[in-house]
């Protein structure tokens, strides 16, 4: 298949382009590098512009003549979009509604959707079924959300077919150690702990140590980027004309902050200093995925995150580029 991805150069963006690559497909990347690197486009085209400029998007589209889209460009801070909400607006509501009108114009049909499980809130159920009532406690979740109900809105109305894939904690780096987790302003939990242990940090901080949890502080399901990307391949065949399938892709395993910290303690070898800070706002306590949906509909199922191996690939990446993608 033809697949036109947005986002591309980003983490794991890049990391889905390889996958599909490697699956036997064509690729074309779209990537404002806001956030993306140029360098982590390896072996893809890139046209380097912005969603919300409608005449390239149509001009790209329609030369192109994708059968498919993959739309992972967004901005993706939980607390940066509780500080500056407009950005999320913007970027992520503005130019999923423009790439989606562009598809339709070109007749473009597929769009498999980079959703997230902070779509869901506070979960009322742990793990987190699908079906579960998707309250968005921060802006971020609920510009995904805006986007999950348009693609069900056009696909009922104009035979759109998608997969929305929500996404519990992506982390790792690709197997082959070229395509890691850099963003320009670090704020994620794995990269940052090992930043530390590379002595780039001093100490970690641990935001909030009195949540509703085993040890205090916050849970997640941390899924490996190589896991992920093969969940977009399988989502990418499962697309049908007038159907959405919405699917978390996750472990269905919890792991709180002081885990991660401590399996990083383990797995760099460094003490990684850890000081305890107050809650980070806009984090839910707790955030594990029901798994089942993916295992049936896409045949898809988590085969190497457990912690330490996501750890340990993130750790060789880091290790192997200190200052990311920069010199
Ligand atoms: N955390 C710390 N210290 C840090 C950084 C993070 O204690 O220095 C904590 C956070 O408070 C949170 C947990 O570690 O409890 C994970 O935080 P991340 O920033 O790594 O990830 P988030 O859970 O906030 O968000 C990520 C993605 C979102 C996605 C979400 C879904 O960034 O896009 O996972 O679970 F929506």
């Amino acid at each position: 298949m033809k697949v036109f991805v947005t986002g591309g150069a980003g983490y794991i963006g890049s990391v889905c382009v390889q996958a599909l690559l490697r699956a036997g497909h064509d690729v074309l990347v779209f990537d404002n590098l806001s956030e993306g690197h140029r360098q982590a486009v390896l072996d893809a085209p890139l046209v380097t512009g912005d969603l919300r400029d409608h005449s390239l998007l149509d001009r790209t589209l329609r030369e192109y003549a994708p059968d498919a889209v993959m739309h992972f460009a967004a901005s993706a801070l939980v607390a940066e979009s509780v500080e500056n909400p407009r950005k999320y607006y913007e970027n992520n509501i503005e130019s999923s509604l423009s790439l989606l009108r562009t598809m339709l114009a070109c007749g473009v049909r597929r769009i498999v959707f980079s959703s997230t499980a902070a779509t869901y809130g506070v979960p009322e159920i742990v793990p987190i079924p699908e079906d579960h009532p998707q309250q968005p406690i921060n802006p971020y979740g609920f510009t995904k959300l805006v986007i999950e109900h348009a693609i069900r809105d056009y696909a009922r109305a104009y035979g759109l077919g998608g997969v929305i894939l929500r996404y519990f904690n992506a982390a790792g780096a690709s197997h082959d150690g070229r395509l890691g987790e850099h963003h320009h302003h670090e704020t994620h939990l794995i990269p940052i702990v090992l930043q530390v242990a590379l002595g780039q940090r001093e100490h970690v901080k641990i935001y909030g140590t009195d949540y509703p949890t085993e040890d205090g502080t916050c849970v997640r399901d941390f899924i490996h980027v190589e896991d992920l990307a093969e969940a977009h391949v399988r989502a990418l065949d499962y697309c049908r004309d007038g159907h959405v399938l919405a699917a978390n892709v996750g472990t269905g395993q919890g792991h709180s902050v002081r885990q991660v910290i401590e399996t990083a303690r383990a797995v760099t070898g460094h003490p990684i200093p850890a000081v305890e800070a107050p809650r980070r706002p806009g984090d839910p306590p707790v955030l594990v995925a029901a798994v089942e949906r993916a295992r049936r509909e896409l045949g898809w199922t988590a085969t190497c995150s457990d912690l330490r191996s996501i750890i340990q690939s993130a750790w060789q990446w880091h290790r192997a580029h200190p200052h990311g993608y920069e010199n």
